[in-house]
């Protein structure tokens, strides 16, 4: 299976999804480009899901809050003093790990060797470690634990430090008056600062949301796995505000309706986990992560978090403004409670192309051949039709025109001409195209086409008058 990530990493490259940052500078660790089908791929699953909250929901509205906020917001928000990782180096290899990852590995080592107990007790003291702040201890723990560094193999280990996660940088001239502030580790607080605007101007009344889709920025130390943990990042964000004492309903509630979002989208429910946090986040107090069984294990694409009065009540007390709604129904004013749901583009983007990469054998004999394709759900497929006159001549590529034409407003097509008609089929299914329309000698006296379909091959023929309905059909979620 690390195998299959490598080729779907080299697949993301080589057909126009993600290259790595500047790669003409031989790139910058952890952070990478879209390209074309990269960019409509993410757009859809940004859209799908901005769609399914503002639309789908009558009570939650979006914002587009700034990148750039009052250095005090991460002072409330808590970023500023606990927003760390906890850093060890090794003294002979000089390289750096998060001390609880490292942990972390080695008790998923013992869980493969059948002491999952004994892996399970060591993560539950780290826990305790972590949350007493005794970072001696989690360096003892893991020279108990011979813990040893996977370059050097020794384990000369230096004392644990906390690492901030924030980027920060000066606004106005650094000479002047300079006053640090930081790129947003999360998109939640330009939410959270604006809760009353949106809820004045807006009319909302609780129970209602706030969503958001916005860069995110963290400069994390171990940046690996390809996109699935980068520096520059996006996030898609809704905190839902509620009345205090209900919020273990809305968790209930957003647990399900969020992994119904993936599901819809055509991952596999057993690809898909609900995984309670042990360790809480300093906001929250109850929290979950759903996840996804890529190529390197179960791992978060989303969380989903209580995150109680903590932000809107520190907001209040370094604000000096007061944070509170009053309830006409109960005839109360109170600070809300905020259920939030996080998920990040990026991840969810990789978790699809993961789950889409198929290497399969077709033919047998002579004509035994590997295929590759991306089995994208049709609504989030960055090119929806390929169109395609067989030939080049008498009229053929003119009368595929129209047909490109009837369709481009609706979905993102592609007119191609070169190539034979095999290898235009096959580089669609490399792209991930549900349908390729052919238009042959045929289609000039009856108005009818073939369509190729990806996962099967199977081909059909279909007057041009169906079409829009049904790739519509094909691509509503
Ligand atoms: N506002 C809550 C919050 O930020 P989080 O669990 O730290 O919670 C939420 O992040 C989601 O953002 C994660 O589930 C993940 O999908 C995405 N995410 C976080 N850090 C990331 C990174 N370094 N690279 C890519 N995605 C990231």
């Amino acid at each position: 299976t690390e195998n299959i990530f490598k080729n779907v990493i080299s697949h993301a490259k080589e057909y126009g999804f993600v290259y790595p940052s500047s790669e003409i500078y031989d790139g910058l660790q952890a952070v990478y480009d879209f390209g074309p089908y990269g960019v409509e791929l993410k757009n859809n699953l940004k859209n799908l899901w901005w769609q399914s909250m503002t639309r789908l929901n009558d009570n939650i509205v979006g914002i587009d809050a700034a990148i750039f906020m009052h250095p005090l917001t991460w002072k409330a928000s808590g970023h500023i003093d606990s927003f760390n990782d906890p850093m060890i180096d090794n003294k002979d290899s000089k390289k750096r790990y998060r001390a609880d990852v490292l942990v972390e590995e080695h008790a998923a080592k013992l869980e493969n060797v059948g002491k999952a107990a004994e892996g399970k007790a060591l993560v539950e003291k780290l826990a305790r470690l972590l949350e007493s702040e005794d970072l001696t201890g989690v360096r003892q723990l893991i020279i108990d634990e011979n813990i040893t560094c996977p370059l050097s193999g020794t384990s000369n280990w230096t004392e644990v430090r906390q690492f901030n996660l924030m980027f920060s940088t000066q606004v106005g001239s650094v000479a002047e008056d300079a006053s640090t502030i930081y790129l947003r580790p999360e998109t939640a607080q330009g939410i959270f600062v604006n809760f009353l605007n949106v809820q004045k101007t807006a009319r909302m009344k609780i129970p209602f949301g706030i969503a958001q889709i916005g860069k995110a920025f963290r400069n994390e130390i171990v940046a690996r796995q390809f996109i699935f943990r980068m520096r520059e990042f996006e996030q898609m964000e809704m905190q839902y505000f509620i009345r205090p004492g209900e919020e273990m309903n809305w968790y209930q509630h957003w647990k399900e309706a969020r992994m119904k979002w993936h599901l819809a989208l055509g991952i596999p429910q057993s690809k898909l986990r609900y995984h309670d946090h042990e360790k809480l986040a300093h906001y929250a107090n109850a929290a979950l992560d759903i996840e996804f069984e890529f190529p390197f294990g179960f791992k978060e694409i989303e969380g989903i978090h209580s995150r109680t009065d903590f932000d809107l009540k520190n907001h209040q007390e370094l604000s000096k403004k007061k944070q509170q709604y009053f309830d006409p129904e109960i005839n109360q004013n109170y600070i809300p409670y905020v259920l939030e749901t996080s998920v990040g583009a990026d991840r969810t983007f990789l978790m699809h192309l993961c789950n889409a990469y198929t290497e399969e054998v077709v033919g047998e004999g002579e004509n035994r051949k590997e295929r590759v394709y991306l089995k994208f759900h049709p609504a989030i497929a960055p090119v929806k039709a390929a169109i395609f006159p067989i030939t080049k001549k008498d009229g053929l590529p003119e009368k595929a025109q129209e047909i490109v034409k009837m369709l481009k407003f609706d979905f993102n097509t592609v007119y191609e001409e070169r190539d034979s008609i095999g290898k235009r089929y096959t580089r669609q299914d490399l792209i991930g195209t549900p349908f390729c329309i052919a238009v042959d000698h045929q289609t000039l006296e009856d108005n009818t086409v073939t369509i190729r379909h990806r996962d099967t091959t199977e081909q059909e023929r279909v007057h041009i008058n169906e079409l829009k309905g049904k790739i519509g059909e094909a691509v509503s979620f």
